[in-house]
C-alpha cells in the first residue's frame, strides 16, 4: 500500500515536472523574440542539398502534432503539411521563425538549433514534401459547394491551379488535400491581415468575399481528393 502511494507520488510528481515543462516551452515561445533569419536565409537553405534520411529522424518531433503521415487533425488544429511543396514548407518556416507568420504553438519546436541547424530544416521539407497525400481530409457542410467552385475559378484559379496543386517554383502553396477547418481559418486570418505574409493580389482578392463566401471555397478545396 505505501510502496504503491509512494509510486503514485513519484508518477505524480514527474508529470507535474512534465507540465512545468511544456508550459514553460509554451511561455518562452511566446514571448521569445523572432529567430534571426535574412533575406539570404530562405535562398540559403533552399539551395542546400537535402538529406531525406535525416528528415525522417528531424520528423519525429513535428509528428506530435502533424501524425507520423503529416495529415495533421481532421478539424484543422493541424494542417496537412504531407505533399506540400517543399519551397513553401521552407518559407512557411522560415516565416514563422522570423514572426512575419505568428504561430506561436509550433514556433519553439521548429528551431534550427534544437533541431540540429538550417540543414536539418531543408532535410525535414523534403521528407515531409515527398509523404503522400491525406486521401480524405476533413470537409465542411457541403451547403455551398457549387458557389465555392465558381470563386474559386473566377478569382484563385489563377496562382494555385486547375486542381488547386500549386507550384513549387513560384510559391503558391497546394490547397487540395486540406482540412476544410484549416483553409478557412487561415482565410480569416489572411483577409483579416493577422497572418501577414500573404501575396498581396490574393488579400485583394479576398477581401472581395464575404464569410459565406469564404466558407464556401474551403469547402469546395477540402472536396477535391474526391474527384
Ligand atoms: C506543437 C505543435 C506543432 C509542432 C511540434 C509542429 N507544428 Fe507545424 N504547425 C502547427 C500548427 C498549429 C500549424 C498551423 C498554424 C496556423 O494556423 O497558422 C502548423 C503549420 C505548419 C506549416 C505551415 C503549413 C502551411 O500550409 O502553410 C508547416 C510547413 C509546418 N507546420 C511544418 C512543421 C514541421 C516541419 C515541424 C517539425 C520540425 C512542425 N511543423 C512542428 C503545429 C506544430
Ligand atoms: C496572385 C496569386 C494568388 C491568388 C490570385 C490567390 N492566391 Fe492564395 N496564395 C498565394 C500565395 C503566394 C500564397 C502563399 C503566401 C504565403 O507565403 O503565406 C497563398 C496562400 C494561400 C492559402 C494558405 C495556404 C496554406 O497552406 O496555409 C490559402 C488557403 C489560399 N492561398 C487560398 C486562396 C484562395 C481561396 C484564393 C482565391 C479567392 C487565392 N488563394 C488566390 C497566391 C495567390
Amino acid at each position: 500500500m505505501l510502496r504503491s502511494s509512494r509510486g503514485l507520488a513519484r508518477l505524480l510528481h514527474q508529470s507535474c515536472l512534465w507540465l512545468s515543462v511544456i508550459s514553460l516551452i509554451g511561455v518562452t515561445g511566446l514571448l521569445a523574440f523572432p529567430i534571426e533569419t535574412n533575406a539570404e536565409t530562405l535562398q540559403e537553405v533552399m539551395a542546400r542539398k537535402p538529406d531525406i534520411v535525416n528528415g525522417k529522424k528531424v520528423y519525429q518531433l513535428c509528428a506530435t502534432c502533424h501524425l507520423s503521415t503529416g495529415w495533421g487533425k481532421k478539424d484543422g488544429t493541424f494542417p496537412v503539411i504531407a505533399s506540400q511543396h517543399r519551397n513553401i514548407i521552407l518559407k512557411e518556416m522560415v516565416d514563422v521563425l522570423s514572426r512575419k507568420r505568428q504561430n506561436p504553438t509550433m514556433f519553439p519546436f521548429i528551431d534550427p538549433k534544437l533541431l540540429g541547424g538550417w540543414q536539418s530544416i531543408a532535410d525535414v521539407a523534403a521528407y515531409v514534401d515527398q509523404l503522400p497525400p491525406d486521401p480524405n481530409p476533413g470537409t465542411g457542410s457541403g451547403e455551398n459547394i457549387k458557389r465555392g467552385a465558381e470563386i474559386y475559378q473566377q478569382k484563385c484559379v489563377v496562382c494555385h491551379g486547375s486542381s488547386a496543386e500549386g507550384d513549387n517554383e513560384k510559391f503558391y502553396p497546394r490547397l487540395r488535400g486540406q482540412h476544410y477547418g484549416y483553409l478557412k481559418r487561415e482565410l480569416e486570418f489572411i483577409q483579416g491581415g493577422f497572418r501577414k505574409n500573404a501575396d498581396p493580389v490574393m488579400l485583394t482578392q479576398l477581401k472581395t468575399l464575404s464569410a459565406e463566401e469564404i466558407d464556401a471555397v474551403a469547402d469546395y478545396l477540402s472536396r477535391l481528393m474526391q474527384q
